[in-house]
Formats: structure tokens, sequence, C-alpha cells
């Protein structure tokens, strides 16, 4: 167990009828306020009236910033931060998934200082302030309702990058399960494949010998984004599972899991990253493909933590490490493919000669994460097993 410091400030209300409170819990950090929010579902399915009537009924002014895309991009974030310094707001409300969520942190980070916001992401300028932040999460995959973490992709450079700041930490996150009834079955198992990802990109990165503790956590994490994913397809209605689902995923990415794990980092979302910057996949279904590869090509090298995995998570019977680690790996790529997420760059219409592109890609991104033993040969090689 390594030494830590853990800070979780943003206030979580939880379950059903809670959307109501976003006015109240807003109205304590300004009257003005911008918000924040997709390309339409939230409209569909009555949050959008829900949100609006709250925010209206405590008093507040509000400047709408709709249209955010998935997988967000720096052109609507700059958008964002000039109607935030035009009209002074004084909070941001974001209404929606990770995408939704980010791209609002990123406003209310820019909104504080005269430089260009990609800065930030290319780790050229720290986040010293940020307008304060309430979200009401409608989609259940990136943790962001609860992290410092923010995900933007640059249109003209092609990249994804993601930073984090303890600063960025929403001060308020509402996450009513019933809002993401309507989520359809591909982004509500892209969503879970995220969740899963976020636990694994820990889980198999520390190199602490010694985490019994945060093991345990992260394998039931995973066991339980298994079962209610299954049973919310099966059910989208099902509040329970909806919940559950929910719960975990913020639970994923909030600093828990990592407490006391030591130096962990995020290989597979670094790969992940360049197939949204370059075909707009979406994240999870990115994460289906890209992280049955990577496990293969870590576990052939250190096999015993992978066998574990194998073990108590899907309760593979074999003595030998390489050949559990590997029949887990095999069952977690058929979990992916019972949700529908696909598991080859075929299958996301990405042809095996796009592996150098995507490789150099990465690279960049590795540069600013610290990923030192990645080149774009390792990538491509790792690439090239899921083509
Ligand atoms: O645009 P709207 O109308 O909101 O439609 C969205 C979008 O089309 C739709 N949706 C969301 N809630 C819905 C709904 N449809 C029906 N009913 C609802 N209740 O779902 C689609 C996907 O939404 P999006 O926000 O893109 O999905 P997700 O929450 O998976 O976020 C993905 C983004 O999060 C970033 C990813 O890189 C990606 O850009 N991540 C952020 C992280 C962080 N901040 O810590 C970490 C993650 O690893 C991830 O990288
Ligand atoms: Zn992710």
């Amino acid at each position: 167990m390594q030494n830590f410091v853990l800070h979780l400030p943003t206030k979580i209300l939880f379950g059903k009828d809670t959307i109501a409170n976003i006015g109240p819990e807003t109205a304590a950090f300004g009257k003005k306020v911008l918000l924040v929010y997709g390309s339409g579902s939230i409209k569909q399915n009555t949050i959008y009236d829900q949100v609006t009537d709250s925010l209206a009924s405590a008093g507040l002014t509000v400047i709408e910033h709709p249209g955010v895309k998935s997988n967000p991009v720096l052109s609507h974030v700059r958008e964002g931060i000039k109607l935030a310094k035009e009209h002074g707001v004084e909070a941001v409300v974001a209404v929606g998934g990770g995408s939704v969520i980010d791209c609002a942190k990123a406003i209310c980070a820019g909104a504080m200082v005269d430089h260009d916001v990609w800065l930030f992401f290319k780790g050229k300028k720290g986040v010293k302030a940020k307008l304060p932040l309430t979200c009401v999460l409608t989609l259940a995959a990136a943790g962001s309702e609860m992290n410092g973490g923010m995900v933007i992709t640059n249109e003209e450079t092609k990249h994804k990058f993601g930073t984090g700041n303890q600063l960025l930490k929403p001060e308020v996150s509402i996450l009513d399960p019933t809002a993401t009834f309507t989520v359809p079955a591909n982004y509500t198992a892209y969503g879970a494949v995220d969740v899963i990802a976020h636990i694994l990109e820990f889980y198999f990165t520390t190199t602490d010998p010694a985490t019994p503790v945060q093991d345990r956590f992260m394998e039931g994490l995973v066991i339980n984004t298994i079962e209610s994913c299954r049973q919310v397809l099966a059910q989208p209605d099902d509040y329970q599972a909806r919940a559950d689902l929910m719960w975990c995923s913020t639970l994923a990415l909030n600093g828990l899991t990592a407490a006391g794990l030591g130096l962990v980092g995020f290989p597979m979302h670094m790969i992940e990253h360049s197939l949204s910057a370059l075909y707009d996949v979406p994240h999870g279904a990115g994460l289906s493909v890209v992280m049955p590869a990577w496990m293969s090509w870590r576990a052939a090298a250190a096999p015993a933590k992978f066998a574990q995995f194998a073990r108590r998570v899907f309760n593979v019977n074999q003595r030998d490490d390489s050949k559990a680690a590997q029949q887990g790996i095999t069952h977690l790529t058929n979990w992916f493919r019972d949700v529908g997420s696909p598991v080859t760059l075929t299958e996301l219409a990405i042809p095996e000669s796009a592996i150098p592109k995507i490789a150099a890609n990465a690279l960049a991104l590795a540069k600013i994460w610290r990923l030192k033993e990645y080149d774009p040969e390792i990538i491509a090689s790792i690439l090239s097993t899921c083509s």
C-alpha cells in the first residue's frame, strides 16, 4: 500500500427525483449560469424541462450552450468560453454524459484565463481556477461527474487529449438513475466497457505487489458492472440495475480505486483516444477493441495479475498463470461481443493499413502522459492483434 492523498469534494445527490435540486444547488454559486448540453437527447426525455424549470424556480438567468458532440471538440469549447466571458456567468451547469461534463469543465477553466484552453491539454499550462460546476448525469460511463479529468479533441491537429486537475472536480453532481433509462443499448454497452477499462487500467498497471483491498474492490466493481449491464440490456428501465451501473461508473474513476496503488498509467486509453480522434469512434467501442489486445500483450510478459483477474472475476480454473490469463481475456472479449461492443478494428471500419498512422498519433499523448515504454512500433504491434 503506497502513501496517498484522497480528496473527494464533489457533493453527490443520488437517486429518484433528485434532478429538481439542480436549481437550488446551483444558486449557491451565482445568479447567471451557462447551461451546457448535447445534441438533444435531454429534450426527448423530459430532463431538459426538469432542469430548466428548476433553474428558473431558483431565479437563475440561463444562457444556453447546446450542441456538445460525443467526443467533444475544441472549437465548441472555445465558443462556450466566449459566451461565458461575454455574459459574465458565475457558474456552469452540465446536463449529459462524459462529453458534456468534460466540455463544461474546459469552459469553466478556460473562462478564467486569457490563454487558449488547449494549452491545458498540451500540459503547457496548469489549471489554477475554474467557475463553479454543477452536473446532472445522464449516462453511466466516464466518471467525469466526480473526478478532475477532462478529454477534448482538437479537430485541427486530430489529437484527443485528456488532462486532470483536482480543481476541475464538480462542486455538485446529481445522479438520478431514471435519467439513464433512455440510453440506447449501444451506448449502455459502450459505457460499461469504459467503466471496466477505467478499473483495469489501474488494476494492471500498478507495480505494487500487495494491494489486496484495492484488488477485491476493483474485481467487485467489474463483476457488478458486467451483471448490471446485462440486466439493463434485458430491461432498460430496471431502476436497480441502472442505479448499480451508474454508481459503478462513478466509483470506477473518482480516485477511490487508485488510492494506495502508487504510480498507475492509462495505456489502453492512450491508444483508444487516437481511434476516437482520427475516426470519431465512440470511446467505449474503441476500448473494447484495444483492451483485449493490450491485455494479451502485457500478460505475455507478466501473467500473474491477469491470472488473478481470470480466477476471481470469471472463475477460471486453470493452475498455469499464462493459460489462466489468456482464458480470462477470452472471457472478457466474449462479454464485449455479447453486449454488442466491437472487438476488432475491422468492425470499426478501420483498415489494418491505418495502424501506423494511429500509432504515430497515439505517441503524442503517450509523451504528455509520460508513458515512456510505448513507441510507435509497440503500439502498432498491439493494434495488429486486433485488426
Ligand atoms: O448528445 P446527447 O443528446 O447528450 O446524446 C448522447 C450522445 O449521443 C447520448 N446520451 C447521453 N445521455 C443520454 C443519451 N441518449 C439517450 N438518453 C440519455 N439519457 O449518448 C451519446 C454519448 O454521450 P457521451 O457523453 O459522448 O458518452 P460518455 O458519457 O461515454 O462520454 C464519452 C466522453 O467521455 C470522455 C471520453 O473520452 C468521451 O469523450 N471520458 C472522460 C473521462 C473523464 N472526464 O474522466 C474519462 C473517460 O475515460 C473518457 O475518456
Ligand atoms: Zn474512458
